[in-house]
């Protein structure tokens, strides 16, 4: 249970999500399989509802990164994955929050969008275009195609 690297100088966990530096950091997967990445419509709120997105979530108080990660990918597609390698970035979202992403594998299920999501698709690296991105997951999806066969 040691303080992962975004604890605060005691290793005390503020209240929320937050960091203890203010900031909310959103972890998201760029989950590829058979030279595809998958893409996750949001269902809510509004403003997001019928963009894709990397599917993903806020990291809890004390928890690591990676097992946020794993977590969500649990939670809202029903599958087993694992984390591989952190995509070089930081990219803010709203006010106070930012996403870091890394790929991941599938270890066990078929991915199916149980919550926060009404359809998913894995795209090869063509395809990628082919979905109305949050604008703010742009920059991982063009890391994450780099992973893909074809780049
Ligand atoms: O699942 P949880 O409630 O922890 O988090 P979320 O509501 O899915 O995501 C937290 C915030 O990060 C929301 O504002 C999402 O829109 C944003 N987000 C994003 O911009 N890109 C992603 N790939 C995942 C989340």
């Amino acid at each position: 249970n040691a303080p992962g690297p975004y604890g605060n100088a005691s290793g005390q966990r503020d209240a929320g999500s937050e960091r203890g530096n203010g900031t909310v950091l959103v972890v998201a997967a760029a989950l590829l399989d058979r030279g595809r990445l998958l893409a996750a419509r949001r269902s809510a709120p509004a403003d997001l509802a019928g963009r894709w997105e990397l599917p993903g979530g806020k990291v809890e108080p004390g928890e690591r990164p990676e097992d946020a990660l794993v977590r969500e990918l649990r939670e809202e597609l029903g599958v087993e994955a694992e984390p591989g390698e952190r995509l070089p970035g930081a990219w803010p979202l709203k006010p106070g929050y930012v996403l870091w992403v890394w790929t991941a594998r599938l270890l066990s299920g078929e991915p199916r969008p149980l919550e926060d999501h009404d359809a998913l698709r894995w795209l090869a690296r063509a395809e990628l275009d082919s979905v109305d991105w949050l604008d703010q997951d742009r920059p991982a999806v063009a890391e994450a195609a780099l992973r893909l066969p074809g780049a």
